[in-house]
């Protein structure tokens, strides 16, 4: 068993580069199935999703391989449409790979990705995608056959700007003989990544970042190199760990536009944010003060993934915070942990009641999920004495080097495999 060791009470201090981005590399790593060739992927980050991709894309046939921090991937040899059950459970986003088989070998076989640690998670918008591109798709004893020797594009209506819909359907769209426009697209900043992987590979697709993508279906695409955009909640993590434990902290090479909400409430809390093109520095001297209303949006709204490290960014706060969860229905998990360290928490459903307590006390806690296992290290940062965070596989599906990135600032954390 493995647990994060940290001592709370110091402040941070320094400047770190942040990792690339989990939610743009995997459905990039998807597409690299669709030009048949070797796509070299830039500042790829090591983390446990990436290698059960990588399982997924070897399982399909190609080669793949790291060289430093690039990870490549050779798509010309691909000779398989199904991926097993055993890899589909690793992780709910393999669903991604639906429209990237489909757009690649006109059949594709997945079992269906159960709900999560985040409640129910529903693939109805990308069947739904599918099937108006031309897909037929039976669902059998948990599997889903999907068969479409030509896909037509079509216009795509998405009742909820979902993220992983949108990216099904432009791959799948890629594929698709003619235009299809996708109305009421998702708009973060991955799937514009994404739309930049696949114009580099020669794909016709705009519009990524307003709620209007149109993509022009091409027969051939070509391998291409391509480095992934910061990672913006791995930033917002970094950054509440500063704004909860105190400190001066710069993080470097990421885009501060794609996280300026979550900058927007640290600064409404009390803390110095100075911006400029690459970077964003943030100074915090205790103690924050509560924030009136935190409500996760799709983005450019508060992001859901942002939420659990910013509560607990404020759990040393003056007053009272108010989170209100819009995205998933089970997403407050990590509070009854937080308690465990003397955090004033009440969810009740949908919202999240904060009050500040003046005092935090290490505990031995258990990572309920990705980002709320990162919740529970930002906490033990500010917490009276060392802080055992258990259950840390979560925190390893999304965070290459959380431990080295925060020793490097300064903090007092290790890593120990019991
Ligand atoms: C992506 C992110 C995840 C983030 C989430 C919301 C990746 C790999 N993951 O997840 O980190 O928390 O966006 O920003 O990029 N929904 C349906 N039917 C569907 C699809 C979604 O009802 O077919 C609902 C979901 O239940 C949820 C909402 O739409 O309530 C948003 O989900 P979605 O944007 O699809 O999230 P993911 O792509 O799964």
């Amino acid at each position: 068993m493995s647990l994060i060791l940290m001592e709370g009470g110091r402040r941070l201090s320094g400047a770190i580069t942040v990792q690339g981005a989990k939610n743009s590399v995997l459905p990039i790593l998807a597409a690299t199935l669709l030009c048949g060739d070797i796509c070299r992927i830039r500042r790829c980050p090591r983390l446990q999703d990436v290698e059960t991709t990588m399982e997924i894309l070897r399982h399909l046939g190609c080669r793949v391989w790291w060289e430093s921090e690039d990870l490549l991937v050779d798509s010309s040899t691909v000779c398989c449409w199904e991926i097993p059950d055993q890899l589909m459970r690793k992780m709910r986003s393999s669903v991604i790979f639906l429209g990237a088989i489909l757009s690649r070998c006109g059949q594709a076989k997945i079992s269906y990705p159960g709900g999560c640690e985040l409640g129910p998670r529903p693939i109805d918008l990308h069947l739904a995608a599918l099937r108006q591109l031309g897909a037929q798709i039976e669902e059998t004893g948990g599997s889903l056959c999907c068969y479409a020797e030509q896909m037509n594009g079509s216009e795509l209506m998405l009742s909820l700007p979902s993220v992983g819909a949108t990216e099904n359907a432009i791959l799948a769209a890629c594929g698709a003989a003619g235009t299809t426009t996708i109305h009421n697209a998702a708009r973060e900043p991955e799937i514009r990544d994404l739309q930049n992987f696949l114009c580099a590979m020669g794909a016709d697709v705009h519009g990524a970042g307003s709620s209007t993508i149109h993509v022009v279906g091409k027969k051939r695409l070509h391998g291409c190199d391509h480095q992934v955009i910061a990672d913006r909640i791995v930033a917002a993590t970094y950054l509440s760990a500063a704004a909860g434990a105190g400190g001066d902290i710069c993080l470097q090479e990421v885009d501060p536009g794609h996280f300026s909400t979550v900058t927007a409430a640290l600064a409404q809390a009390g803390c110095r944010i100075t911006c400029d093109e690459t970077s964003v520095r943030l100074q915090s001297d205790r103690p924050l003060r509560g924030i009136s209303l935190i409500r996760t949006s799709p983005y450019p709204g508060f992001p859901t993934d942002a939420q659990a490290v910013v509560m607990a960014a404020l759990l040393r706060s003056q007053g009272t915070s108010v989170f209100v969860e819009n995205m998933f229905e089970n997403r407050y998990r990590h509070a009854a942990e937080l308690r465990r360290m003397g955090a004033d928490i009440r969810p009740e459903g949908r919202v999240a009641v904060v009050c500040g307590v003046p005092r935090l006390q290490a505990a031995r806690v258990d990572s309920t999920d990705l980002r709320g296992g990162a919740a529970l290290v930002v906490a033990g940062l500010q917490a009276e004495g060392i802080t055992e965070v258990g259950e840390i596989h979560h925190i390893q599906r999304g965070y290459a080097d959380i431990v080295g990135d925060l020793s490097r600032l300064g903090a007092v954390i290790r890593r120990e495999n019991t």
